[in-house]
This record gives C-alpha cells, structure tokens and sequence, in this order.
C-alpha cells in the first residue's frame, strides 16, 4: 500500500560525515543532529565508535553520545538514536558513556533556560571555538525553546547499529577480518546488547556490488547472512549498496532472494548510496516490494572510506520528495529538511547535492 508510513533511518551524521577529509567540530556535528531533529525524522544514525586510527572523523563520536543523552535535542516526536560499532571495544566505549547515564536515570533532566542567553545568537555554536560543545547555556536555547521532546527525563531511545559485508575482500578492507570472524565478533555484541534491553541493526554491505569483487555479487550470500544475523537477534537488517551498483533489475533480484530465505519485509531497511544516479529508482523498487524502511543523509551526503570512488547515500530530500510524491508518508517537512541540507553543505564547503532541496530552496 502506497499511502503507508515509510520509516525513514537518516545517516548523515555518522555515513555523511565520517568520509570528509577536513576535522569537522564535534559543534557542528552536534548542531547537525539538532537541525535534524526537528524536522519531523524518527531515527539518526550519530555516530560511530570504531577505531580512530582508521576512521578519525568519528573520534568525537563520545561525546556526540553524551551530548543526545544529556539533553535529549528538541524534536516534534521521540527520537531514536543509532550508533555505530564493529566490536566489543566499541561497545565498551559506547557503554561507558551510555551507562554512567542509565545509572543516574533522570539525573539528567532537561535544563533550566540559562541566564544570559537571552538575544544570544540562535545556533551558532560552530562559529564559536571549534571544539566546544553546545551546552544548555549555548546558542539553541537562546532561541527560547524548551529542551526535549517531552516531560520525561528518562532521555531519548538508543540504538547499535553493527556491520558486516556479503564479500571476502570488503569486509577484509573495511574490518580487517574475514565474514565469519565479523559474526564471531557480533556473538558478545549482541548478548550484551540484549541484557541491557537495546535494539541492534545490522547492515549488510556491498549487497550489490563491491568494489573489489564487481558488481554480481551473489544475492544468496546476502540473504544467507540476513538470516544467520536475525538468528543471532538482530532486530533489523540494512541491506547496503555501498558502490551505488545496485540497478532496478538486481534490487528486485535481491529482494525476492531474501523473500525466498525467508526474510520478512518488515525486517528489512535499505541503504541505498547514488553513485550511479540509481538510489531512487531502486528505492521505488523496493517501496513496491513492500519495503518500509530506508536509509538516507540529507544533502546527499555520505561514502565509506573503504569503497573508493563510492559518493553519498540517497539525499534525505530527495527520497522524502519522490516518496510523498507516491502517496506515502515520512512524517518529515521537505522544507525544514532542504534547508538542513543546505546548511550542513555550506558548513562542509561542498555541493548541496540533493535536487529536490534546491529546488525546494529556489521555490
Ligand atoms: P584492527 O586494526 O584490525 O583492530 O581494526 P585492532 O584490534 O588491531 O585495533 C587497532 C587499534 O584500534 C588498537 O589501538 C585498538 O585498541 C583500536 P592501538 O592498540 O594500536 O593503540 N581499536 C579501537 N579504538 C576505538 N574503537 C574501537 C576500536 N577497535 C580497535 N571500536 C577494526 C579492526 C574493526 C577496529 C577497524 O577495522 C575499524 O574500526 N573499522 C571500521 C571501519 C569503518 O568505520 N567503516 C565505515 C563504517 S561501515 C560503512 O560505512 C558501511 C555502511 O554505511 C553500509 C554501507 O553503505 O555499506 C554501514
Ligand atoms: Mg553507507
């Protein structure tokens, strides 16, 4: 049914940002997620906590955490907050964030309005010292808006987002491990996970191509490991064209191998990079399939460091424009969300590259 809800899983912040050469400042990233949150998005992907010395962009990922937990981003609707993570060191560094909180559960209520911030510059932070967070004292409530989506102090909802890949030689490149070893490296991930009550997604790289192995990668595989992760307890698997390989043809392929292995639509979110201009084409292909979930980073942001010559995921934008355009809804307002994009592309000095926000823009 095409007037349905589609779920949209907004990633700029952490597949947007984590490609960009220049250090971003954890003010901006922060700010970013903010602006985001008060456009009508459900679920951003933050950050991610994996090693630094192979992904630096995301060092600050930590305090992105503590950040969201100390004072849950105003938003018309709760958000939920996924993070990224490719190991128990990752999860341990997640954790020693997430649970100093939960420990002093509403030990971080929303803050009283600071005195001083009265006609103080509305969301400025990133203009200020590079490295200083926002605090309840900076630019957002001297826009004279309340902290939080609500009068609960039990914080937003947080989510861990894991990942393997449907070929050898990418996940060797992206994890320095082979796929069997990246699932081995799930099992103490996942059990944790489940004591402490928090939902994981697992994505699926390279579903349909792979940089180092081509574009027929074999949909047997990915449905093999779809089903191997929900087994494991995975609540969500993220299927990814990580090269933007993927055709409409191959998206139908897939989606009907995993359909065969026994994979309910419902289980499923796509991710769909667009180097090849075919992220929407293929999204619409699995919108008729049945699927209700997608990944996307507003302003077209996005690409992995370890698929060269992969670009941005599907601009938010633009998916949210072709998708309402069918009859479905996404909750989210196309023009709080292009001007977003906009922002976020100046602070970053490159090219908006969602149509749909421009011309929402020049409208
Ligand atoms: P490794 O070098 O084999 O691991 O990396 P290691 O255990 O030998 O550790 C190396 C160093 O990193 C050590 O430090 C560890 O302590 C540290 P040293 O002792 O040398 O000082 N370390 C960590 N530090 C912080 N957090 C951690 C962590 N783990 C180890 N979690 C590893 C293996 C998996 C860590 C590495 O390969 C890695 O971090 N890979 C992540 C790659 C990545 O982030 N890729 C992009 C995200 S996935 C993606 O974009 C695709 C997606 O969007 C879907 C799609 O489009 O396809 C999701
Ligand atoms: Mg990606």
């Amino acid at each position: 049914n095409r007037t349905d809800h589609v779920r949209i899983v907004e990633v700029g912040p952490r597949d947007g940002l984590q490609n960009e050469k220049q250090s971003i400042p954890v003010a901006t990233k922060i700010e970013l997620v903010e602006r985001l949150a008060q456009t009508g998005l459900k679920t951003i992907e933050a950050g991610s906590f994996v090693s630094p010395k192979w992904v630096p962009q995301m060092e600050n990922s930590s305090e992105i955490l503590e950040y969201i937990l100390r004072t849950t981003p105003q938003s018309p609707h709760p958000i939920t907050y996924q993070f990224l993570l490719p190991n128990v060191r990752g999860l341990d560094n997640f954790l020693s964030v997430w649970e100093s909180r939960s420990s002093k559960t509403n030990a971080y209520p929303t803050p009283p309005p600071s005195p001083g911030t009265d006609g103080g510059p509305a969301l400025n932070t990133s203009s200020q010292d590079p490295n200083a967070m926002p605090s309840a004292s900076s630019g957002f409530e001297a826009m004279g808006k309340e902290r939080g989506t609500s009068t609960s102090t039990s914080g937003p909802e947080i989510e861990l987002s894991i990942f393997t890949a449907a070929t050898e030689a990418f996940t060797q490149k992206n994890t320095n491990c082979s796929i069997a070893e990246s699932l081995h490296r799930f099992e103490p991930i996942m059990a944790r996970a489940k004591e402490l009550d928090l939902k994981v997604r697992a994505y699926i790289s390279v579903a349909l191509g792979c940089p180092y192995e081509g574009p027929n990668v074999d949909p047997h595989k990915v449905a093999e490991l779809a089903v191997s992760l929900l087994e494991m307890g995975a609540d969500e698997i993220s299927v990814a064209d990580t090269t933007g390989m993927g055709t409409a043809p191959k998206t139908a392929e897939l989606l009907k191998t995993l359909s065969s292995a026994g994979v309910e639509k419902s289980d499923l979110a796509l991710h769909f990079h667009d180097t090849y201009g075919q992220a929407l084409v293929n999204s619409v292909v699995a919108l008729e399939h049945g699927i209700r979930t997608f990944d996307s980073a507003v302003g077209g942001l996005g690409g992995c460091p370890f698929s060269p010559g992969a670009t941005g995921n599907v601009a938010t934008e633009d998916l949210v424009h072709c998708f309402h355009s069918l009859g479905a809804k996404t909750g989210v307002d196309i023009e709080k969300l292009s001007k977003v994009g906009e922002w976020i592309s100046q602070e970053l000095g490159r090219a908006n590259e969602s149509s749909a926000g421009k011309a929402t823009l020049a409208q």
